[in-house]
């Protein structure tokens, strides 16, 4: 069976897929059922704490609603950052997803919009999903970081030690299926390993101390830099997406 959908065809090709592979991507795939699917109210996550969240003590932000940690986030100025950001980026897509997709930090265009990859590397990122069939309304997108370093600057490790406990609500709270990290700074800071990315992609890890599995990719930025690594990219990319189909 032949892939027709146009936006996807244009995706893969973006991906840097040859389209004979298409009949792979069609024949091994189940039907990838949105993630989410089942929730009837999807604003539920965005008032209630989830059952079972264990809120570390002594942090007020493990025990807020999600409406809560975007105030929070809005408001933050517990590093440096946010003298120099326009506007904090506190994440986008669908709180209740099966994915969630975490990279580095907000970069210009981000913190100009306030929403996660939406320039250049936004844009591969969206055709990477439509590639395994998702739009950014069935994941959650997020980063490590919820204000832009100036000049892009890499994050210091005490603005993501600052951050940290935003992301780790927003996990507990979506309580995802899969986490997929991108990039090496954001593989770093979530799972506290200097490892390489060439390793850390190989094998699955876990979200702290919780069950929820993280898996690593290349970043969209290094892969527009890159792009022969688009192929790996794509084999991350369907394991994702059969993991999810599981
Ligand atoms: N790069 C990231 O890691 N995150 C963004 O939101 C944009 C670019």
């Amino acid at each position: 069976m032949a892939i027709r959908d146009p936006r996807k065809r244009a995706a893969l090709q973006q991906m840097g897929v040859q389209l004979w592979e298409l009949r792979e991507l069609a024949v091994d795939a189940p039907v990838l059922s949105a993630p989410g699917a089942g929730v009837e109210d999807a604003a539920a996550v965005t008032d209630a704490a989830p059952a079972g969240a264990q809120p570390e003590s002594g942090n007020p932000v493990m025990s807020m609603t999600w409406r809560m940690l975007e105030k929070a986030v809005a408001e933050c100025r517990l590093c440096d950052l946010h003298q120099s950001r326009t506007q904090t980026v506190f994440g986008s897509g669908n709180p209740n997803a099966d994915l969630l997709i975490v990279g580095e930090a907000p970069g210009a265009e981000e913190d100009r919009q306030g929403l996660p990859f939406v320039g250049r590397a936004g844009q591969l990122l969206t055709e990477m999903l439509i590639a395994i069939g998702l739009t950014r309304d069935q994941v959650y997108i997020a980063n490590t970081l919820k204000c832009r370093p100036p000049n892009n600057r890499d994050p210091l490790p005490e603005e993501v030690r600052r951050c940290e406990p935003y992301l780790v609500r927003q996990v507990e709270l979506i309580q995802p299926k899969l986490i997929l990290a991108l990039g090496r700074i954001a593989a770093h800071n979530i799972l506290k390993t200097a490892d390489s990315l060439a390793r850390l992609r190989t094998r699955e890890h876990r979200f702290g101390s919780s069950s929820i599995p993280v898996y690593v990719s290349y970043h969209p930025a290094y892969l527009l830099r890159s792009p022969g690594e688009k192929r790996k990219a794509w084999d991350d990319l369907k394991k994702v997406r059969a993991l999810l189909c599981r």
